[in-house]
């Protein structure tokens, strides 16, 4: 996620544009499949809701990851009732969170967070991070399509027809050195998973686990999303382009957060996380001696003019319930104080939390610079850096996919641990997807006093309670496998 706290300069009209963004937050391997038909089931013997019966030997062979080897089945026991999940009832619940926790899966997550946690990289450079993921579903027998937007996978389980549903997790780190002294400390000078997004990768790889296992159950196909430059870059808008979301109707993910207990979910309805746009405006006059002020047009007088009416645009011109800020915090002109300057550099920025707010003030800049220019006969252009990718849409959830959500973590972790949180001006590149299809972002808490998982993403403090691991894959792999269900029972039941 991208927050507050992005940092822009901008230095003297020909200067170069720096931004540091930070955030509390194709093409083809194995064919994808079409139908059911091309997919195998080496876990078909696995009692998916009911996590003490145990795959079948060919099945076994793979659940074996980092040497961490499932338990002996209890072949003299005889299996307890099964839940069929045909309707989704506690029982499919519970069976899908004990088998998230059963101890070597949890070892095995923690191994895999931490592997990446060990490795950051930076926004497209995610390389080995990539390769990590791959390796795992190569393990899991998952097929994927790789790579989309440079480093990211799509990966599918299930039976490879419609309906599609998709869970997304982003990669990347960030450029801070990591200040927590523990045994898995980051070994990359200046660079640290400070965003949690190590997390989101082994959670996503874990419900790739417990789906595989439950695959032939599942009523459509589930598309794991692995994206890279969340932090900056617009990874989700790659991704986008290079057809993550073919064919899916409905995503789904999550961002740990500080502000939360470990596992507690929040969510809301409609806008969750800002809209973000930077502007950089050049007011163009002509100079000339300040004591003789009609032989030049003053692009400081226009500019100030600008500063002023630009402020009208959030208090005259928008719902006072409709949150929004717009702030210039650059004016840069002359530096001779005997002589008008031919330019002035403005520049600011602006937040927004309905899409059609956002996209109003970027118009409505542009439209008083250039305007107040002209009154005081300058020319102005503005830039919103659209190219830089620095302007990212607000993050928007659908209220039938919020429902969803709603309804998985409190079936799944009990209502207590789960709550409607406030919306945040921090801004999120999962905005891009709830752009084309409807979303469901939630948060999933982290905060554990005695482990001192307590601090903000982007801080080098950052730190997790790893126990969120098997929760947060539980809760992707429900969300995923619920939304099948009950989609394909609507399409059943016309
Ligand atoms: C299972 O995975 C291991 C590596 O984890 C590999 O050596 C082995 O060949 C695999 N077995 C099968 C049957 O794919
Ligand atoms: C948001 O507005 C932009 C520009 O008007 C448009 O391209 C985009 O489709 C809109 N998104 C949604 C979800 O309405
Ligand atoms: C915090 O972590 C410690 C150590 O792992 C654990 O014993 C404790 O139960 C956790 N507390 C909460 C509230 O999760
Ligand atoms: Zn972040
Ligand atoms: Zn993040």
């Amino acid at each position: 996620m991208i927050f507050n706290q992005i940092k822009i300069k901008l230095f003297s009209i020909n200067s170069v544009f720096i931004i540091s963004v930070f955030l509390l937050g194709s093409l083809i391997s194995p064919a994808e499949p079409t139908s059911s038909g091309d997919h195998s089931h080496p876990f078909v013997e696995l009692d998916n809701c009911c996590p003490r019966c145990k795959p079948s030997p060919e099945a076994r062979k793979n659940l074996s990851l980092h040497g961490l080897t499932s338990p002996p089945s209890p072949s003299t026991s005889s299996p307890p009732p099964r839940p069929s999940c045909e309707v989704w009832t506690e029982a499919c619940s519970e069976a899908v969170l004990s088998f998230a926790k059963l101890p070597e899966n949890m070892e095995w997550l923690k191994t895999v967070r931490r592997r990446i946690h060990e490795h950051p990289e930076l926004a497209f450079e995610e390389f080995e991070t990539s390769r990590l993921v791959r390796d795992e579903l190569d393990r899991l027998d998952i097929g994927y399509r790789f790579p989309l937007a440079k480093t990211g996978i799509r990966a599918w389980i299930g039976t490879g027809s419609p309906p599609f549903v998709a869970v997304r997790a982003d990669m990347d780190a960030l450029p801070i050195q990591e200040a927590v002294e523990w045994e898995h400390k980051s070994k990359v000078a200046g660079k640290m998973h400070a965003c949690g997004h190590d997390a989101h990768v082994a959670m996503l790889i874990g419900a790739a686990k417990i789906l595989k296992s439950r695959e032939h159950l599942l009523k459509g196909t589930v598309i794991l999303l692995f994206q890279p430059a969340e932090e900056a870059g617009n990874g989700a808008k790659r991704m986008i382009g290079d057809g993550a979301l073919e064919d899916v109707e409905a995503i789904f993910a999550a961002h740990v957060s500080h502000e939360h207990p470990t596992g507690v979910i929040g969510s809301r309805a409609g806008p969750l996380l800002a809209g973000c746009g930077f502007f950089r405006a050049v007011i163009s006059g002509t100079t000339g001696q300040a004591e003789r002020p009609p032989i030049s047009t003053d692009p400081v007088l226009a500019a100030a003019a600008a500063v002023i009416s630009l402020q009208g645009i959030v208090s005259r011109e928008s719902n006072p319930l409709d949150s929004q800020v717009v702030s210039v915090t650059a004016f840069n002109g002359g530096d001779d104080l005997g002589m008008i300057p031919n330019t002035v550099v403005l520049g600011g920025t602006f937040r927004a939390f309905s899409n059609t707010s956002f996209y109003r003030i970027l118009q409505r800049i542009e439209e008083v610079i250039v305007e107040q220019a002209s009154v005081y006969r300058c020319s102005a252009t503005v830039d919103f850096f659209k190219n830089q990718n620095t302007i990212y849409p607000p993050t928007v959830n659908d209220e039938k996919m919020h429902e969803h959500v709603t309804k998985v973590a409190v079936d799944l972790l009990g209502p207590t641990n789960f709550r409607v949180v406030p919306p945040m001006m921090g801004a999120e590149d999962f905005s891009f997807y709830s752009e084309v299809i409807p979303a469901g972002f939630f948060y999933i808490g982290i905060r554990n006093e005695t482990l001192g998982s307590t601090h903000t993403g982007h801080s080098p403090y950052f730190f997790i309670d790893e126990d969120v691991l098997p929760i947060g894959a539980a809760t992707h792999a429900t969300i995923a496998e619920r939304y099948l269900n009950e989609r394909s029972r609507v399409i059943t039941d016309g």
